[in-house]
């Protein structure tokens, strides 16, 4: 595995790829690899000749009150899981590279709408940052497809309107959500539960599956959902929001919508999980 850090080694070795004709695959990530990043570069294979990864914990995403000096760094570790799945290239950019500027003067991609819903919410200015990096990072890569999970729904629907209204010549692939034996989704985050959070947080999961059972056949959506925020905060977790939308616009979903995804997020002591369920009627 090549390990590059500045852009002109980037893009001479793209260049070189390029005109063998290699088709290149990009796997965004922010460190710290569990089994949910190794399935978007296991799948990134499939769909290409070259695979490279970028680490780059990125300062725009994050709030004022959310701890970015904390995140957890792991690359060494993170270099090891990479070379094992044969990855090709590791970019990892320093700020500077990114933020010329610094990121409050940069300038900055925001997708309007979708990005102020659910996280966008709890989170103001997280979409805008995750989208001007992607932004940048796309720019810097040139791949011809990205790959980006489905545990972070929101992000990928947002990524996919961004590459459509600005006609970026990228292909996005969303790879399916790896899931603990417990059914909690895999996360960084989960990493800051303890032992005992660690028993409850599988309600976010179950609770999303008993929703998707009961809008089958009750299309009374706003009680459901009602509902399965007050199964959540029984269970012991802090329901953020729970929402029944339509797959793609993901507008608070309509009774003669039918494809449809259960967003949904709770607090479990520090960590601020995210999930969702697809459903087609
Ligand atoms: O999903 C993530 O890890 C991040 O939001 C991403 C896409 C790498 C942008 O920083």
């Amino acid at each position: 595995m090549k390990l590059v850090n500045d852009i002109q080694a980037l893009r001479q070795q793209v260049k070189e790829w390029r005109m063998l004709d290699l088709k290149i695959a990009f796997v965004p990530t922010m460190g710290n690899l569990h089994d949910g990043h190794l399935a978007l570069v296991k799948s990134a294979h499939q769909y290409a000749d070259k695979v490279i990864v970028s680490i780059f914990i990125n300062p725009m995403q994050f709030g004022l009150s959310e701890d970015i000096d904390n995140y957890p760094k792991t690359l060494e570790q993170d270099k090891n899981r990479l070379i094992a799945q044969d990855t090709d290239l590791l970019f990892i950019p320093t700020s500077d590279i990114i933020y010329p500027k610094g990121y409050t003067d940069n300038t900055f991609v925001e997708v309007p709408n979708i990005s102020n819903l659910y996280c966008g919410q709890s989170r103001p200015g997280h979409f805008r940052g995750v989208a001007t990096v992607v932004c940048k990072l796309f720019n810097l890569v040139q791949p011809d497809i990205a790959c980006f999970g489905s545990k972070d729904y929101q992000q990928l629907q947002i990524i996919q309107t961004m590459v459509d209204d600005l006609s970026m010549p990228v292909e996005i692939i969303p790879v399916e959500i790896i899931r603990e034996d417990s059914g909690l989704a895999m996360s960084s985050r989960n990493g800051y539960l303890t032992a005992e959070e660690r028993l409850i947080a599988p309600a976010l999961y179950q609770t999303l599956q008993w929703l998707a059972q009961q809008i089958k056949t009750n299309r009374n959506f706003d009680e459901l959902s009602q509902q399965a925020g007050e199964k959540i905060n029984q269970a012991g977790l802090t329901t953020d929001y729970i929402s029944i939308c339509h797959a793609f616009t993901l507008a608070k979903a309509t009774e003669n919508d039918q494809n449809l995804v259960i967003l949904a997020s709770a607090f479990c002591g520090k960590a601020r999980l995210i999930d969702n369920i697809q459903v087609n009627i």
